[in-house]
This record gives C-alpha cells, sequence and structure tokens, in this order.
C-alpha cells in the first residue's frame, strides 16, 4: 500500500517535471526562433536578404522614351523587420523602359542627402526638389550637388512580371555602399 502511493508520488513528479520541460522548452522555440533566424541569414551576406518585390507586368510598362522622355513610377508594399518584428510598408521606384525593352530600376531616394527626387516632364529630367540635383532618364548627374548618379535596385523577371529587391544605400558618398534593405 505504502510502496504503492510512493510509486503514485514518484510518477506525478516525473510528470510535472516533463511537462515543465516541455512547456520551457517550446516557449524558447517559439520566441528565440525569429532571432536565430535573422542571425543565421544576417551571417551569410553581413545583411540579412529579403525577398524580391513583385511590381509589375513587364509588357505593362510603358516605353520610356517614345514618344517622350518619362518613366514609370510603381508602388509595392514590402515586409520590414525591426528587432525581430515585422510590419508592412509602401514604397516606390522608377522603372526605365528603353529602347530596346531592357529595364533599369532606380531607388526613389537622392543620392545627395536622402530626399526623393521627382521627374519633371518639360525638363524631361529627374530633379530633386532639396539642393537641385539633376538627373537624365538614364540616372547620370548634370548638375547640383549630387556625389553619384541615382541608384539602380536589382530585379528579377519572372513568368513576364517584373521583381525588386529594395536596397538602401550611403548618401553623399560618391561610392554605392549598401547598408540595408
Ligand atoms: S538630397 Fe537631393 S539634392 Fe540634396
Amino acid at each position: 500500500m505504502e510502496e504503492n502511493e510512493n510509486n503514485n508520488n514518484v510518477s506525478r513528479r516525473r510528470f510535472f517535471k516533463i511537462t515543465t520541460w516541455g512547456i520551457g522548452g517550446a516557449m524558447s522555440f517559439l520566441l528565440g526562433y525569429p532571432m536565430v533566424d535573422m542571425i543565421v541569414s544576417k551571417s551569410k551576406s553581413g545583411h540579412s536578404i529579403p525577398p524580391y518585390n513583385k511590381l509589375v507586368a513587364v509588357d505593362a510598362i510603358p516605353n520610356s522614351f517614345k514618344p517622350v522622355k518619362k518613366p514609370s513610377k510603381y508602388w509595392f508594399t514590402k515586409t520590414d523587420t525591426d528587432a525581430y518584428l515585422k510590419f508592412k510598408k509602401h514604397e516606390d521606384v522608377w522603372v526605365v523602359k528603353q529602347p530596346d525593352n531592357s529595364l533599369k530600376v532606380f531607388s526613389p531616394i537622392c543620392p545627395h542627402m536622402g530626399c526623393r527626387y521627382n521627374w519633371n516632364q518639360d525638363e524631361e529630367l529627374f530633379i530633386c526638389p532639396c539642393h537641385n540635383s539633376v538627373y537624365t532618364i538614364e540616372g547620370k548627374v548634370v548638375s547640383g550637388p549630387a556625389p553619384r548618379g541615382l541608384d539602380t535596385l536589382p530585379i528579377k523577371i519572372k513568368e513576364r512580371e517584373l521583381y525588386v529587391l529594395y536596397e538602401r544605400f550611403e548618401v553623399g558618398v560618391p561610392q554605392k555602399i549598401l547598408i540595408g534593405y
């Protein structure tokens, strides 16, 4: 009788021990996984590389040189990560379809000090409102304090859809230095 009671106590203690370890392990995994995931994917390249963002069907992009010079602006929603929390953010990029139908996608950020520049249809030039840097439709600096041309972004075409990798670069320097996504 006494032996039975002792066995029951031991089983109960083992059960609580195993349950506690199980719950603790599951909690650690749930809380720790996003951080580990972030660290592992960061260690491959120095930055964690997000997926490319789907932009537009390639055939829907108008020619940027005929009948007039005119780039196209496209918006998309990307997922950003702050610490290990994910949130949605709207972004835009400039797309230039060359006469041979090849594509160039520019970051919307002026490489001088990070303002957003616009397309001026009368001048057929990109102009930044902050300090008047001026760029051609090909992204070359025409005038102003910009230390380099407009930054192109990596693109992919899959099933006739254009995808872009939104990258951010250091401003105010002549080299294109990646600082994030
Ligand atoms: S930020 Fe564009 S010219 Fe200065």
